[in-house]
This record gives structure tokens, C-alpha cells and sequence, in this order.
């Protein structure tokens, strides 16, 4: 858009300076051609950028297709822990990958609390959901790190979470690229906060073998 305005200015003042004809002729003509040779290079350019955009749309969709097929859930009743154990009831990780949205996983109020989920294998992960309580406290759920890795000592960040969420609401993590991992981690960096979520979802790639 940029480029096509500024195209346009230009090619405006070049007709504006060789519609006027009275004297200063070498003066216009090296304008003009000066504004020509501009043209040119931006139009260069312009195809290069084009160019680069189109290539890098189709080397991401091989590469998706190299791995994968579909994207499928893969977190629902897999292996899960959380940092601690909310004190009084029992809310354990795994009510956060059981089905059912109206149960949920709950830590103590802690520093840094977090909640993690063992896929069993290796998956290009592209989407988490998050469901928060619908009882309360949805706000809860902000400022997380979500990481994405082989083990838990090499996880890397899929995402930020800025929030707050709304008590029985969900939402989206997006990685920016699917990445492989079997872990999926959500950590929330407070000096004090509780990680509790009514149900996670993770959408993923198979491998192929
Ligand atoms: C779950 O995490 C807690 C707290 O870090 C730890 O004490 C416990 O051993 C873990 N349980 C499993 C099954 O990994
Ligand atoms: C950590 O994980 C990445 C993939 O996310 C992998 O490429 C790398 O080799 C791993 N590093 C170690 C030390 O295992």
C-alpha cells in the first residue's frame, strides 16, 4: 500500500513538471528521468517482496504436510501434575483433562505456580484451549507462559498469555509455528496466584514415521 501511494505521488509530480513546458528544459528532463529510474527500482522491489511473500506461504504449507494430516485433541485423559495441591479439597491436575468443563484442576496460592500435561509421545503442537472456572475466578488465569518441549527440562515458549480471562469463558494459545514437544506446560509468574482450569485442549499434529 505504502509502495503503490508513493508510486502514485511520484508519477503525479512527473506529469505535473513535464506539463510545464516554459524554459528550464534540461532541469525537467533530468528530473524526469531521475523520477523514471525511481519508478523502476521500486517496481524492482515491489516484485522482489511479492516474490519473497508468495515463497515463504508455500514452504510453510509442505512443511505442515510433511509431518502431519490433521489436527487432533491429544490432551484428554493423558498424565498430568501441577505444582502443588490446593489445600482443603482435593482438585487434582488431571480434572483439567477429563471432558468435562465443569470440574477443574486447582494449586495452592503460591509463587509461580504451574500445571503440565504428558502427551505419552511427540506431537507438532499447534493450538491449546484453555477453559477457565464457571464458578468464578475466571480472572485468574493471566500472565502465563505456555512451553511446549520433549521434557520438562527443555521446554520452550509456544506462547505468552497476557489475559485476564473471564470466568467461564476460553480461550485460544496459539504457537506461532507448530512445535514439537510431549510436554505442554502453563505457568503463571506471580509472587502469589493459583493455576486452576476447568479443561485444556491440545490440538496436534501426528508424526509421521
Ligand atoms: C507431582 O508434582 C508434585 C509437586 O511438584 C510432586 O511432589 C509429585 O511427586 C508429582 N507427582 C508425579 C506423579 O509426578
Ligand atoms: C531440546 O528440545 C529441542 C526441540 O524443542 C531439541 O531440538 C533439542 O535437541 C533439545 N535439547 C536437548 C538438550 O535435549
Amino acid at each position: 500500500m505504502y509502495f503503490l501511494c508513493l508510486l502514485f505521488s511520484l508519477s503525479s509530480a512527473y506529469q505535473i513538471i513535464v506539463s510545464d513546458k516554459d524554459g528550464e528544459t534540461d532541469l525537467c528532463k533530468s528530473v524526469s528521468n531521475d523520477v523514471k529510474n525511481l519508478e523502476q527500482k521500486m517496481t524492482t522491489q515491489l516484485e522482489q517482496i511479492l516474490t519473497l511473500l508468495q515463497q515463504s506461504k508455500d514452504n510453510k504449507g509442505i512443511k505442515d504436510v510433511e509431518f502431519v494430516k490433521t489436527l487432533h485433541e491429544v490432551a484428554k485423559g493423558k498424565s498430568t501434575n501441577q505444582s502443588s495441591l490446593y489445600k482443603g479439597k482435593y482438585y487434582p491436575a488431571e480434572w483439567a483433562v477429563d471432558g468435562n468443563t465443569g470440574t477443574f484442576s486447582h494449586t495452592k496460592g503460591e509463587e509461580n505456580p504451574y500445571w503440565w500435561v504428558d502427551l505419552g509421545k511427540l506431537y507438532r503442537v499447534k493450538q491449546i484451549v484453555v477453559y477457565s472456572r464457571k464458578d468464578c475466578c475466571g480472572s485468574y488465569l493471566k500472565d502465563m507462559d505456555v512451553t511446549v518441549g520433549p521434557s520438562l527440562n527443555n521446554m520452550s515458549l509456544c506462547t505468552h498469555y497476557k489475559g485476564p480471562a473471564s470466568t467461564g469463558g476460553h480461550f485460544n494459545l496459539d504457537c506461532k509455528a507448530a512445535m514439537v514437544g510431549r510436554y505442554v506446560k502453563l505457568s503463571i509468574n506471580s509472587k502469589r496466584a493459583y493455576m486452576q482450569l476447568a479443561e485444556l485442549k491440545v490440538f496436534a499434529y501426528h508424526q509421521k514415521l
